[in-house]
């Protein structure tokens, strides 16, 4: 598939990073460029060589939110038969490998969304995060009123979805909704060092991690909890454990074989 709103790389063919390319309209998301990220998310997921994924914006923008011209002349019927605007949005989700978010500039509305559907969120010191919605007079569609109250607690989510007021970088690092803020120079830097960090370890262990870290999001403690615990026991049926164990004994580097 030939791709017109992102553009596409690989980083030292381990990383596969998605950078969203719609300058003139702050990477506003439509269904064209959300088909293209799906299948360029799905391809990488399915490609061995891969260990990580990024997504990134520009430097204004990650993305300032679903397209609004696009959605102004929506009728319910539209949306609620097309999956308009909130299609494909699974795709993200369901992704198996690891996913972080490199924003700089805006994230508002379905940007601060799909960011937060992301891993984790490495942020740019000028990120900018919001959900504004409802100054358009819709709410948030694809998830910001859920996942944003677990990140950041319901105080602050109630107050962004009610006021529609945006977060800077320092208060999304204080409330827990990007792990790290860095220099905006530095954003890629940063984060392809953690994507290719990642690629170190045994991918079975790092998807085991992830699927476990989203338990905590998705069921009760004891579920998840337990959840882990036989996740945890598994992997010592892995060769990468074994290989990860016998390094640190004997004071070598780990070479994980993913198996
Ligand atoms: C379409 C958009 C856009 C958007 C910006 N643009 N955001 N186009 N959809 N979400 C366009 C502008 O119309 C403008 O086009 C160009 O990008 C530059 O934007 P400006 O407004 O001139 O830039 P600036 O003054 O710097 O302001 C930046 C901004 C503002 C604060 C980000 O653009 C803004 O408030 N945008 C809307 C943010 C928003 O409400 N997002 C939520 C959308 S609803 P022209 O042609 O004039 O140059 C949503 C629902 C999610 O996301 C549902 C998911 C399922």
């Amino acid at each position: 598939m030939a791709y017109e709103l992102i553009e596409v790389r690989t980083e030292a063919g381990k990383v596969g990073v998605i950078t969203l390319n719609r300058p003139k309209q702050l990477n506003a998301l439509n269904n064209q460029l959300m088909d293209e990220l799906g299948q360029a998310m799905k391809g990488f997921d399915a490609d061995p060589a891969i260990g990580c994924m990024v997504i990134t914006g520009s430097e204004k923008a990650f993305a300032a939110g679903a397209d609004i011209g696009a959605m102004a002349t929506y009728t319910f019927a539209d949306v609620y038969k097309g999956d308009y605007i909130t299609r494909n949005w699974e795709t993200i989700r369901s992704v198996r490998k690891p996913v972080i978010a490199a924003v700089s500039g805006f994230a508002l509305g379905g940007g601060c969304e799909l960011a937060m559907m992301c891993d984790f969120i490495i942020a740019a010191d000028n990120a900018k995060f919001g959900q504004p919605e409802i100054k358009l007079g819709i709410i948030p569609g694809a998830g910001g009123t859920q996942r944003l109250p677990r990140a950041v607690g319901k105080a602050k989510a109630m107050d962004m979805a009610l006021t529609g007021r945006m977060m800077d970088a320092a208060e999304a690092e204080r409330a827990g909704l990007v792990s790290r803020v860095v220099p905006l120079d530095k954003l890629m830097e940063e984060t392809l060092g953690a994507a290719l960090q990642i690629c170190e370890y045994s991918q079975i262990a790092v998807l085991a991690a992830k699927e476990s870290v989203n338990r905590a999001f998705e069921g009760s403690l004891s579920d998840g909890v337990m959840f882990e615990r036989r996740m945890f026991h598994a992997l010592f049926a892995t060769q990468d454990q074994k290989e990860g164990m016998d390094a640190f004994v004997n004071k070598r580097k780990p070479a994980f074989r993913h198996e």
